[in-house]
């Protein structure tokens, strides 16, 4: 079957195509990603040479672009992972946000749906734990949580959710969605907060913690998230939402300080020194304080099972920034350069 991988130079995307085309040579993979700042093609350099994979240049939110790609390739699975996806440019920039999130998904919706009968067998829309908003101290977000999103990163996914479940009640297009809570791993872009404490803490670099680090957030190791799309792509429900996560809820300080300590562990810094770096700057305006996921549906309907807990993923993802220093000089252009200068100068 032909696979338009949208967003598969990011960091989810390039992990779900780094596991899936090797496994399937009998499925085409044409990744349609308009190679933005967070895009890096070294992060597919394992598969770019397989017969079953393609890149095709492509702006999602250009619709007769989208439309051209669709009539040429005619997939039967679009899994739809191209997104501005860091919450704090959101808030800086929203604009890019309308235009990918929003706009982008609604061509990709009206190309499927004009895709010869038969040939659109499904969407798969991949979005976030955040459309949900803040839980409390207790409770878990389930997929009948009503949608109450924060940051214009948010709302733009919540948008293009509710478009996807439009086309399903209305036109009868086959989707599906997942949503699921933070991810961390390898060819993380180094403005998140696991990868961007990891190379901070290497190189002795202040260590950003906003707000109190009080904060919690819903941690699943990349490669547990993409098998978690790839089994609801098969055993899921069509027109159906699935939650993911790993139930491995953690404060931002308490991660910040595992990270310092694996960090000191591979490196061979004290730890001490290392700890050293952590400073409390000006926290992010509408911060949501916790997320946490309730996936016992995908784990009851689509046997989800993550194989990694956060200990385990987070040393390997530690090992994977510390081993891979080309692909990180290569990430961190000019346009990286300017934005940690901007984000940061301003809270410190
Ligand atoms: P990312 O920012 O690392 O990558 C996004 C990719 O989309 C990049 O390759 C970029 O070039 C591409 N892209 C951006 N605008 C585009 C456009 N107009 N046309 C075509 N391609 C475009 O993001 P990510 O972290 O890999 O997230 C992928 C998806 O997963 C997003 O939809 C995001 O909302 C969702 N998600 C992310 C997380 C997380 O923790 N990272 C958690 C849950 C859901
Ligand atoms: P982030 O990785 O941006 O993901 P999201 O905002 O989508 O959850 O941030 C994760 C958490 O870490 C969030 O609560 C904000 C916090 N954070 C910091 O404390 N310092 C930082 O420098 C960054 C980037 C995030």
């Amino acid at each position: 079957m032909n696979i338009v991988v949208t967003g598969g130079a990011g960091f989810i995307g390039s992990n779900f195509l780094n596991l899936l085309v090797p496994r399937h040579p009998e499925h085409r993979f044409i990744n349609a990603d308009k190679l933005t700042y967070a895009a890096h093609l070294g992060s597919l350099e394992s598969i770019a040479d397989r017969p079953n994979y393609a890149l095709e240049r492509t702006d999602i939110a250009d619709a007769q672009a989208v439309r051209e790609l669709f009539q040429k390739h005619k997939p039967q699975l679009v899994v739809h992972f191209a997104a501005e996806s860091h919450v704090d440019r959101s808030i800086h920039a929203p604009e890019a946000f309308i235009t990918t999130n929003i706009t982008g998904t609604f061509n990709l919706l009206q190309a499927f749906r004009e895709l010869p009968q038969g040939h659109g067998v499904l969407f798969h829309h991949v979005s976030t734990d955040e459309v949900y908003g803040s839980l409390g101290e207790t409770g878990l977000f389930t997929e009948t949580t009503p949608y109450d999103p924060s940051s214009p990163y948010s709302a733009s996914k919540a948008s293009s959710d509710h478009l996807v479940r439009a086309y399903h009640r209305t036109y009868g297009l086959p989707t599906k969605i997942t949503n699921c809570s933070n991810n961390y791993g390898p060819y993380q872009f180094p403005e998140k907060l696991v990868p961007l404490m990891i190379l901070n803490a290497a190189e002795g670099k202040p260590l950003p913690v906003y707000g109190r680090g009080v904060n919690i957030r819903d941690w699943l190791y990349v490669e547990d998230h993409c098998e978690a799309i790839w089994a609801v792509i098969h055993k899921g429900r069509i027109g159906e939402t699935y939650n993911v996560g790993g139930l491995s809820e953690r404060r931002n300080l308490d991660v910040v300080q595992q990270i310092c300590a694996l960090v000191a562990e591979e490196t061979g810094q004290p730890l001490a020194q290392v700890q050293g770096l952590i400073r409390f700057v000006e926290d992010r305006p509408g911060h949501d304080l916790r997320y946490a996921i309730d996936p016992s549906k995908v784990m009851r309907e689509c046997d989800f099972r993550p194989r990694e807990n956060f200990e385990s993923g987070l040393r390997k993802t530690v090992r994977w920034f510390l081993e891979n220093k080309t692909w990180v000089e290569q990430v961190r252009s000019g346009e990286y350069r300017k934005w940690i200068e901007k984000n940061y100068s301003a809270r410190a």
